[in-house]
This record gives C-alpha cells, sequence and structure tokens, in this order.
C-alpha cells in the first residue's frame, strides 16, 4: 500500500469501501496540488465524493496524517 492507503487503513478511513477508490484519488491529487492548511481544506477538496458509512471524520483524519508526514520540517 501506498502512504495514503495506509493512512486509510491506519485510522479506519473507511466501513464499506464503495467510496474508497474516489476517496483516494481525490486525496492523492489533493495532496499534490494544494497546500490543505487545515481540516476545512480538505473537507472542501472530498466535497465531491460522497460516503454513507463514515461520517467522513476517519478519512479527513487520514488526509490530515499523510500531509503531516509530507510536510516540510523546519
Ligand atoms: S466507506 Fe462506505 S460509502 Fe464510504
Amino acid at each position: 500500500m501506498n502512504a495514503l492507503q495506509a493512512a486509510f487503513h491506519e485510522h479506519h478511513a473507511l466501513q464499506c469501501g464503495f467510496c474508497t477508490p474516489g476517496m483516494l484519488m481525490t486525496a492523492t491529487d489533493m495532496l499534490k496540488k494544494y497546500p490543505l492548511k487545515n481540516d476545512d481544506a480538505i473537507r472542501e477538496g472530498l466535497s465531491g465524493n460522497l460516503c454513507r458509512c463514515t461520517g467522513y471524520e476517519h478519512i479527513v483524519a487520514a488526509v490530515r496524517a499523510v500531509k503531516a508526514k509530507a510536510a516540510p520540517r523546519i
């Protein structure tokens, strides 16, 4: 698994998995293109994908975790 897939697993960011491919593709693109400075930015970026199971909290946490690991250290 790549880092985002592993984060989805670690943060329990999926239940039935129906939305997961779209969430992963969208989040991968977001992580490459946008600063995602806060959870609101992550939520807005994912807003085109609907999840009927998770309530999004765990998905946002997974994306946040990958973003934090990729952030430059000062
Ligand atoms: S995990 Fe079931 S729709 Fe998202």
